[in-house]
């Protein structure tokens, strides 16, 4: 009998703990968040300032799109919602932070450096958005990802080849941007059991070369191609030129002489 009492007491504390305390962090990093994005649809309705306060109850969030764990934020998935605005640096702030998805939006600006403080970072969606920018090389300090999908947005620049040392990576997508440079070797040519990328992941970047990827396109030869050109027909033209002037010259030369025999015959007398 003393067993299911002590279960009773039990169950009476639990029920009277006082709910998990608020992280600052997470307020901080939902907040800024939000102020960063703009939201014409009217999807994140229940994105508010009470709620930013107090985000979780156990694993629900009162968010849309939020997952909690332990009390804190651990999930953001946002895909779809034709969001625009920007990402605020400030979602470094949401430190338990394992899967960012704010896919398929039309988000601008660069992805935030400040990424590499969130160590407990796995899954990495920024797909289909209109991001600029470099790709941060400081990425690699979130040692868990296992996902890196960045296709379809204009980020410029080289691929870090830092990026190649995390060693969890299986999905790695930088298709449809404007990289340049060489694809590290960390990255297309990857040894060991690492899983290894193929040509879909870097497709679509007009001057990323390299394996799996074909070699540079040599820029000297169509500089070549075109100076050849234009020297070409400048001296095609300069002899069509010529030769017009020439023909001219002969026939106003003939013409000249034939006048003047002419005139020559006007003035002799006949005889
Ligand atoms: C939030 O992040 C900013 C910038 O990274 C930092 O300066 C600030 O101390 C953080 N605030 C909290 C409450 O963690
Ligand atoms: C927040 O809004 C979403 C839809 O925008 C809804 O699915 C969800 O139930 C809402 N959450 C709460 C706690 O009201
Ligand atoms: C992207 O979002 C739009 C709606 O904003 C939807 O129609 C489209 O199917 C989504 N694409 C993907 C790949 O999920
Ligand atoms: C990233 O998001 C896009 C669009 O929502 C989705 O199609 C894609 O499968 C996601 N990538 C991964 C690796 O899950
Ligand atoms: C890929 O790596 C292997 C082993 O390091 C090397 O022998 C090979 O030449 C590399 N292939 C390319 C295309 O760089
Ligand atoms: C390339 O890799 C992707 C996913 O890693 C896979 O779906 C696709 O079939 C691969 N393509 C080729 C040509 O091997």
């Amino acid at each position: 009998m003393g067993f299911s009492r002590l279960i009773l007491v039990l169950m009476l504390i639990s029920v009277f703990l006082p709910p998990s305390t608020p992280d600052p962090s997470d307020e901080s990093c939902l907040t800024k968040l939000f102020e960063s994005m703009e939201d014409p649809n009217h999807n994140l309705m229940n994105w508010t300032k009470p709620s930013f306060e107090n985000p979780c109850s156990g694993f629900l969030s009162n968010l849309a799109g939020a997952t909690c764990n332990n009390g804190r934020i651990y999930k953001l998935s946002l895909p779809n919602l034709a969001l625009r605005g920007s990402i605020s640096p400030f979602i470094s702030n949401c430190t338990n932070l394992q899967a960012l998805d704010i896919s398929n939006n039309s988000l601008t600006g660069p992805i935030p450096n400040e990424l590499q403080y969130l160590v407990n970072l796995a899954v990495l969606n920024l797909s289909s958005n209109r991001l600029s920018d470099a790709i941060p090389p400081s990425l690699t300090m979130c040692a868990y990802l296992n996902v890196i999908d960045l296709h379809d947005n204009t980020l410029s620049g080289t691929i870090p080849p830092q990026l190649g040392s995390l060693a969890r990576l299986s999905v790695f997508d930088v298709s449809n941007n404007k990289l340049s440079g060489p694809i590290p070797a960390s990255l297309g040519n990857r040894t060991g059991n690492l899983p290894r990328f193929n040509a879909s992941s870097f497709l679509g970047n007009k001057d990323l070369y390299g394996y799996p990827l074909g070699p540079m396109k040599s820029k000297g030869l169509s500089v070549v191609a075109i100076v050849g050109i234009g020297l070409g027909s400048g001296l095609l033209s300069l002899v069509l030129s010529f030769t017009v002037v020439c023909v001219w010259l002969r026939v106003s030369e003939k013409k000249m002489a034939a006048e003047q025999e002419g005139k020559i015959s006007q003035l002799m007398p006949e005889y």
